[in-house]
């Protein structure tokens, strides 16, 4: 079975309460239920992790690459700023997805710095909690396109 692992980083614990005109009123705990329905509807598992530590972030990258088959990542803040993030992601064992809720492009101009935007296979920004949804079906794309070119 198929296996994806979501990690999130700094701030998106408070998913629901932060900001809720820009990133929604759903909470992480209600998101990591949605992926969970999701991913059961697609058969394959997913582990659904968050982290406001940078350090916890390289780490869980280097982990989780090499456990599943691919990992959906939205690093929050650290896509602007992590060299650290940017070199877990660039060593990565398995294709990551970059997620962003918002469309960061749109925003203010320090988020137009994007440090993963090079080193990830693909990416799903602007689409809200949807997004999640899309990020999984992509996920699932690459390791069928992944297969058939094996
Ligand atoms: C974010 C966008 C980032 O710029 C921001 O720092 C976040 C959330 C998003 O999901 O839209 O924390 O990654």
């Amino acid at each position: 079975m198929r296996h994806v692992v979501f990690l999130g980083g700094p701030n998106l614990d408070r998913l629901g309460e932060r900001e809720p005109e820009k990133y929604g009123t759903t909470s992480w705990s209600e998101l990591e239920t949605m992926c969970e329905t999701w991913a059961a509807r697609a058969g394959c598992r997913v582990t659904f992790l968050q982290t406001n530590s940078e350090g916890e972030l390289v780490e869980w990258i280097g982990h989780w690459s090499r456990q599943a088959d691919s990992i959906v990542l939205n690093a929050a803040a650290y896509t602007h700023t992590s060299v650290a993030v940017r070199d877990a992601v660039a060593a990565a064992a398995a294709p990551v997805i970059e997620l962003h809720l918002t469309n960061p492009d749109s925003r203010e101009a320090f988020r137009r710095t994007n440090l993963l935007a090079d080193v990830v296979a693909a990416g799903v920004r602007g689409f809200g909690i949807q997004g999640y949804r899309l990020a999984l079906d992509g996920a699932l794309a690459l390791c069928a396109s992944a297969d058939e070119s094996d």
